[in-house]
């Protein structure tokens, strides 16, 4: 193996940097270049190739974002489109590919990995910590660590102002990011597209927090809830109690900044991870997290397998909020 190509795809999230930089130094120790594939599938498509070494990836483990950049490729779905890719990496004699993404991203990993010989593995990112097959994707330490970070400080206004906040945390349709934030930030709800909303056993909830003596009340509610997205359920909370809720979206602050010491850590285990399965000659496999180590799973279960919200955290956050 001489060459193998790299790229990042879908939403950014803090931790690819590092990732970036792990697969082209450890490529490198092995005598393998790395050839950066600029704007995900999109630019593999369209041929945009950039050869990495040692000191392009320099000091990047600390910063947000991906160098290589990334965008969403819907048509990456149509064979044709996955040909002209897999025909730019035959072009340039790309030996391997790693691919950095979500489970959509790792979908279309897996149907171009059926349709060419190319040794292909995947590394699960994203903020939402939705991709099946592993217990961790990178970016979600830091994304929970921006979020608590955001609610800490509306506590205090929370508090001083004795209020109720509903703050929207991203997720997509699933609530794994909402549910280790509420946790993290002692809300005294939660809720998730996991779990129906409803509204009048939260507002009983908050009513049983006041009469504890809680002076404020936060309320973490994920994208893609049932019951509508944050402004929505603020109304109908104030149509069935007393409260005034205000409202704070908190958007893409959560997909950037620097990465945690845990996203960069686990992103360099990731990055090496992912060439040494190229190295014994592995495909369609993806580099996962479970049980606390890095393993090899097949690459169809990032987007085949669904992740079970974990059960004991809803009880244990249910428990605390009281
Ligand atoms: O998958 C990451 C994520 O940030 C989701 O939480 C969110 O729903 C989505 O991406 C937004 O994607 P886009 O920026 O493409 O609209």
């Amino acid at each position: 193996m001489k060459r193998i190509a790299l790229l990042t795809s879908g939403g950014d999230c803090p931790g690819l940097n590092p990732c970036i930089r792990s697969v082209v130094r450890t490529a490198l120790c092995e005598g393998i270049e790395t050839i950066g594939v600029q704007r995900g599938w999109r630019g593999l498509v369209e041929n945009e190739m950039e050869p990495m070494d040692a000191r392009s990836v320099a000091g990047i483990a600390k910063l947000g974002g991906t160098v290589l950049r990334s965008s969403r490729c819907p048509e990456f779905r149509q064979a044709e489109v996955r040909e002209q890719a897999a025909a730019n990496l035959r072009e340039r004699e790309i030996d391997g590919l790693l691919v950095i993404g979500g489970n959509g991203s790792l979908q279309g990993a897996s149907e171009l990995s059926l349709q060419t010989s190319l040794p292909l593995i995947g590394i699960p990112k994203t903020i939402d910590n939705d991709v099946g097959g592993t217990d961790y994707a990178l970016g979600f330490d830091t994304a929970v660590n921006t979020a608590v970070e955001a609610i800490d400080k509306i506590r205090d206004t929370a508090t001083s102002h004795e209020r109720l906040f509903l703050v929207e945390v991203m997720g997509r349709n699933r609530g794994f990011l909402a549910l280790e934030v509420a946790l993290a930030c002692g809300a005294e709800g939660v809720l998730v597209p996991e779990v129906p909303t409803d509204i009048g056993a939260l507002c009983a909830q908050l009513e049983r927090c006041r009469d504890a003596g809680k002076v404020s009340s936060i309320v973490v509610v994920a994208e893609g809830d049932d019951a509508g997205n944050a402004y929505e359920i603020a109304r109908k909370i104030a149509d069935e109690s007393g409260y005034d809720p205000r409202v704070s979206v908190l958007g893409y602050i959560q997909r950037g900044g620097a990465p945690s010491a845990a996203d960069r850590v686990q992103g360099g285990l990731f990055g090496k991870a992912a060439v040494d399965a190229l190295l014994a000659g592995e495909t369609s496999k993806l580099v996962a997290k479970r049980d606390g180590e890095t393993k090899l799973v097949e690459l169809e279960l990032a987007w085949k397998e669904t992740r079970e919200l974990p059960g004991n955290l809803m009880e244990l956050a249910r428990i605390l909020a009281s």
